[in-house]
């Protein structure tokens, strides 16, 4: 489908934000999921580039993604301009399963990770009030989207730096934490999924996590984007039967 750019904004010195409009099943968006974007139509660039929805407006009719530029298509998608058309697909895979009624919510990213927990911060905030979320940065520069998040819950920034909010990685502004929490939801850097899943174990809590990795098809075809399960007995795609899943389930 063609969706058309209402705006795009750059958020930090590499982090661009952009808005789409256009006819797309707004209304059937799971927080987590993602679009696969056509880059320009050279064979370089013949794969399509998988970006979160960060948020998806029903009312609005309109999508946000924001991404970092990292390679060519990334670097092209920034170059694009207000009244430009996209071809977009999806929206695509599993996203985060919404938590039962008034219960204890942390919701986790880190950098380029953080922009699909938006809209699962949306949606979980018509089911608990207790809602704590926990964004990490390499420093106050990185940092983007805090006053909307804090609009959701009760917000906490760790920057590597110190230069904002708490000095370290998530996991050390969680240990500050005098709390509980029934669901954990995160999105970010390897590392930081690997860490919170140890942090919480044998703990009764249920986790999930988005995955990332490099994709071909999207869409379940290829086999260019498999996990395994945490005993390695069996593989997921990524993009078909995640990018979420219980934690418990796979080996991050
Ligand atoms: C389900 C899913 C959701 C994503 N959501 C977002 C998002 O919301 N915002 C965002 O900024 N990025 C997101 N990404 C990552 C994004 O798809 C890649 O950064 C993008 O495809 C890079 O394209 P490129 O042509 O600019 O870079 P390329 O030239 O293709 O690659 C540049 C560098 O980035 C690395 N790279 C590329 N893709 C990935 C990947 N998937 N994981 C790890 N390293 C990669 C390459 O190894 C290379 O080092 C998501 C990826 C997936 C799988
Ligand atoms: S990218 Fe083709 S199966 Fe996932």
């Amino acid at each position: 489908m063609i969706l058309e750019i209402e705006y795009i904004n750059n958020l930090t010195s590499d982090i661009w934000e952009m808005k789409l409009n256009g006819d797309f099943p707004f209304n059937n968006v799971q927080a987590g999921q993602f679009i696969n974007i056509r880059i320009k139509d050279s064979y370089d660039h013949l794969l399509r580039r998988p970006i979160s929805i960060a948020e998806a407006n029903t009312d609005m009719q309109s999508l946000t993604i924001v991404f970092r530029v990292v390679g060519q298509g990334t670097k092209w998608l920034s170059q694009r301009q207000k009244g430009d058309k996209l071809d977009v697909m999806g929206p695509l895979g599993v996203g985060f399963p919404l938590p039962d009624y008034n219960r204890k919510v942390l919701i986790v990213g880190g950098g380029v990770g953080v922009p699909p927990l938006y809209q699962l911060a949306v949606d979980v905030s018509k089911y608990t009030k207790n809602v704590h979320i926990l964004l990490g940065f390499r420093n106050a520069r990185e940092c983007f989207w805090q006053e909307k998040f804090a609009d959701k819950g009760e917000l906490v920034i760790a920057t590597e730096d110190g230069s904002r909010g708490v000095r370290g990685f998530v996991t050390d502004a969680l240990k500050a934490y005098k709390s509980y929490w029934d669901y954990v939801y995160a999105c970010g850097p390897r590392p930081m999924l690997k860490a919170l899943k140890q942090y919480f174990q044998g703990q009764d809590v249920k986790g999930y996590v988005s995955l990332e990795e490099r994709m071909a098809c999207g869409v379940g075809a290829c086999y260019g984007c498999v996990c395994s399960s945490e005993d390695r007995g069996e593989n997921f795609r990524i993009c078909k039967e995640g990018p979420v899943f219980p934690w418990g389930e796979v080996d991050i």
